[in-house]
This record gives C-alpha cells, structure tokens and sequence, in this order.
C-alpha cells in the first residue's frame, strides 16, 4: 500500500492507502474523499478529478499526456502543477504523495 495525503481547499487532509497499480483518483473515491467527482470514472474525458501535485512531488509525478493536456483546458484554475488525478498510477516511488483539491471542479 501507498500512503496518499489530499488536502481539500479548506484545509481538511485526508490520509489514504492506496494499492500499487490503481490511481489517486481511484483512492479518493474509495476513500471518501470529498470534491473529486471523477464523473468519466477515470475515462481522461471529465476533468473532475482535477488535483495539485505537492510542490516537493512534480519530479517524482511527472509530466502530463498530451491526451491529459488536452483534458486539462476543461478544468477551472489550471496551474503548472495540475494533473487528472485519474492518470497519476499509484507505485512505490509515490508513497507519501500529496495532492491538493481544488475549490472547484469543471
Ligand atoms: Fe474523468 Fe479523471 S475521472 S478525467
């Protein structure tokens, strides 16, 4: 398992584990997390799964697909830092991850 952290706006964290092989989107969902209404079910075709990859994480996550990109242009207050949180695969190298929700999806 793999130990993920999303803050929402205000403030509230939510410690998660997440097994290798899924995504953060998928650990939020089943977990509870509010404010990721991931309504294409990890399809890359909502953008309401939109997060803020911690500062300290943007190597380790990496770089968006162009498919993702494109995705992104559909969600509100996109920064250098935005990812679908659908497309972030969860592996070892990520334990300890933190993502940030946004105020708004879509
Ligand atoms: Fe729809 Fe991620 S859940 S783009």
């Amino acid at each position: 398992m793999v130990a993920i952290t999303f803050i929402e706006f205000n403030g509230t964290r939510h410690e998660v584990d997440a097994p290798e092989g899924s995504t953060a989107m998928e650990a939020a969902v089943r977990n509870g997390v509010p404010g990721i209404p991931a309504e294409c079910g990890g399809a890359c075709a909502c953008a309401t799964c939109h997060v803020y990859v911690g500062p300290e994480w943007t190597d380790v996550v990496g770089e968006p697909s162009e498919m993702e990109e494109g995705m992104l242009d559909f969600a509100t207050d996109v920064r250098p830092n935005s990812r679908l949180s659908c497309q972030i695969q969860i592996s070892d190298k990520l334990n300890g991850l933190v993502l940030q929700i946004p105020e708004f999806q879509g």
